[in-house]
């Protein structure tokens, strides 16, 4: 079985979507879309009737919910909130939420289809040191796991190259990046899978990520 990604060319890029029951890391940085990519993951999971969470340790539910009318496709959000889809805001700082307790308060939770969390590095800030961090990260995947099918939001910088110093990438059972190309001078939002365990695709071949007012879709266009 796999789970269906919510952008039907990447589904087709990776013979029907994520596999099931593991834990996908989407990164890239500010403004590469992946709060809207991670949005349309969970919204696919609502339409099925799956059980679907949205963690946000940064914006409110109210932001979510305002990024989220911004792009028509994206307005059924609303439609199944209280329902089977769920946006929780856990504000770390002001909670005083340590790593560990956040793994406590996932490992409490009912069986979920689909969880996002949105983002996971600021979980760093929240642990004492990058060690524990890692050895944390695996008890929150483990966590996970259990759960459900799950996508991790990673910020890092807007650089060429995958943050390979995150351990996020190591640990996850699949890597994909979000990244603005330099395309004859004009960049290019672009999506590109390195890392997809169980799974035949083509790695490292980027391909246009287009966001406008109507959807969020990946275009046929390989960028060579
Ligand atoms: N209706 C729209 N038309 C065009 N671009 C949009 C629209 N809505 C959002 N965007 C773009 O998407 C970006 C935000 O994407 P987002 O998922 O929040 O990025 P990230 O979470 O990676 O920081 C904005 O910077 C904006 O440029
Ligand atoms: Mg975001």
């Amino acid at each position: 079985m796999r789970v269906s990604t919510g952008l039907k060319k990447l589904d087709k890029m990776l013979s029907g979507g994520f596999p099931e029951n593991a834990v996908m890391l989407l990164s890239g940085g500010p403004g590469t879309g992946k709060t809207l990519v991670g949005m349309k993951f969970i919204l696919d999971g609502a339409k099925k009737k799956e059980k679907c969470c949205y963690i946000t340790l940064n914006e409110s539910k109210e932001e979510l919910i305002k990024a989220c009318e911004s792009v028509e496709s994206l307005l059924e959000v609303k439609k199944y909130l209280g329902e089977n889809l769920a946006i929780e805001h856990i504000p770390m700082a002001q909670s005083n939420v340590s790593m560990k307790r956040f793994i406590d308060i996932i490992a409490s939770y009912p069986k979920i289809d689909r969880i996002v969390i949105d983002n996971v590095n600021k979980l760093l800030m929240f642990s004492e040191n990058n060690k524990s961090y890692r050895a944390y990260l695996v008890e929150l995947l483990d966590s996970l796991k259990k759960l459900g099918s799950s996508l991790l939001l990673c910020e890092t910088d807007n650089d060429e190259k995958l943050d390979s110093s995150g351990h996020e990438s190591f640990e996850c059972d699949g890597v994909i990046q979000l990244i603005f190309l330099e395309l004859e001078e004009k960049p290019m939002r672009s999506l590109i899978v390195h890392k997809m365990r169980y799974t035949n695709f083509d790695a490292k071949l980027p391909h246009e990520l287009v966001i406008n007012n109507k959807d969020i879709r990946l275009t046929e266009t390989r960028i060579i």
